[in-house]
């Protein structure tokens, strides 16, 4: 039989193979329905089927337009309840999510605080709390630590995850998505990485991994100085943008590249965003700006613009994730998708069990988790 994407990936996800066999006996989740509001993907599908195997009834939909159809198909296969199909539409996303809390789960394992947020506006006694993926997620639902009075932990706030997904998975990823979709060179080049948190270094020591001249702008002086004593150069804004082929942005910010900036721009730079928000890079306002003459699209993502100045200026995924675009977006690694998932199962189990508390509302991973995860991933990785 031809196996597929997913169990490569279910095999691979070798700490939720092994949450996966012990849940089977342990079954944490007995009788209890579990709402989930995350992309559903092939490494999620590894995640869901974990949570069944201990036990939980399944109450899925995805986040907006991530939804694919095979993964869901799987889910579905396995007697998961699945909502909802991959749309674009806010409007009709948000009817799926209603619907998940409808089902009055009695754990939700969100990913941008939309379940919680549905949960307030029609509150039901049985939900014991659950799980935040995302630092945009725990933003929101900070302030409403009142209202909600259940343990909720914030998978984004482990150092694991920080270390392990943001910096080398999204480094990872972002190079080799730089690489299959523009298909040109970095040796050589002159990269400049815009933000030097987590992600922001993963990817300048990728890119410099990779054989690129890279350099960073940051404006907090004190990460600036953490990128100097990395060894990367740290040049003025419109030097670097003077300087640069590749541009890459990773503030987490809006408008960190502006239409303003197209006449300071080295004509061919490329322009890629793997910060959260399409903002990042202004390509609305670029398309509008009276410094286009032209523009031309193509195949892959990749879109030129011909300035009146004769110059050309590239933008990759039109300043969408550009790590999660192209052809064939795989994302990042399955191992680095494994340990945050791996602190999902756990954290939800700690919930489950009742081993965390209204005390733990909207709070990082607690340290034994972290720990736990860390040494089971050396394991597999030993044994
Ligand atoms: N592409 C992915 O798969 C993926 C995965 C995880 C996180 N992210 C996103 O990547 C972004 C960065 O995440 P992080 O954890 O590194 O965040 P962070 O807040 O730790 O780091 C961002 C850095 O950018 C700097 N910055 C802000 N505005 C700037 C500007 N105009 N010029 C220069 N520097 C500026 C900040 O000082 C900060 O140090 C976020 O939007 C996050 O959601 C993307």
């Amino acid at each position: 039989m031809q196996r597929t994407r997913i169990d490569w990936v279910a095999e691979q996800s070798k700490l939720l193979r092994g949450i996966a066999e012990e849940f089977t006996r342990t079954q944490p989740f007995a009788g209890l329905t579990i709402g989930t509001g995350i992309h559903l993907e092939a490494k999620t599908v590894a995640l869901l089927l974990t949570l069944q195997a201990g036990g939980a009834k399944l109450v899925s939909t995805g986040n907006l337009n991530t939804t694919q159809a095979d993964a869901v198909e799987r889910l579905r296969a396995h007697g998961a309840t699945v909502i909802g199909e991959a749309t674009k539409d806010a409007a009709v996303h948000a009817t799926y999510l209603a619907q998940v809390v409808a089902a009055k789960p009695d754990l939700i394992l969100d990913n941008g605080g939309d379940l919680y947020m549905h949960y307030l506006q029609s509150p039901y006694p049985t939900l014991r709390g659950g799980t935040e993926e995302t630092t945009s997620g725990r933003m929101r639902l900070e302030p409403l630590r009142d209202k909600l009075n259940m343990p909720i932990l914030v998978i984004n706030d482990s150092p694991i995850k920080q270390f392990a997904e943001n910096e080398h998975g999204v480094g990872q990823s972002a190079l080799e998505s730089y690489l299959r979709i523009t298909n040109k060179t970095i040796n050589g080049e002159r990269v400049t990485v815009f933000g030097y948190g987590s992600v922001g270094r993963g990817v300048a020591a990728n890119f410099r991994g990779g054989y690129a001249k890279v350099a960073v702008v940051e404006r907090d002086p004190v990460l600036k100085l953490r990128a100097h004593l990395d060894g990367f150069e740290t040049p003025s804004r419109d030097e670097a943008l003077a300087n640069a082929d590749i541009i890459i942005t990773v503030t987490g910010a809006q408008g960190v590249i502006t239409a303003a900036d197209l006449p300071k721009l080295r004509s061919g730079v490329i322009l890629a965003n793997a910060g959260h928000f399409p903002e990042e890079i202004d390509v609305a306002g670029m398309l509008a700006s009276p410094e286009v003459a032209s523009q031309e699209e193509y195949a892959d993502e990749l879109l030129t613009l011909r300035l009146k100045n004769g110059n050309a200026v590239h933008l990759v995924a039109r300043g969408h994730m550009f790590n999660l675009a192209g052809p064939r977006p795989i994302g990042n690694s399955i191992e680095a998708m494994d340990l945050g998932f791996a602190l999902q199962a756990r954290c939800l189990e700690a919930v489950a069990r009742g081993t965390v508390t209204a005390t733990s509302c909207v709070v990082p991973v607690p340290a034994t988790i972290d720990a736990a995860v860390a040494s089971a991933y050396l394991e597999t990785r030993y044994q």
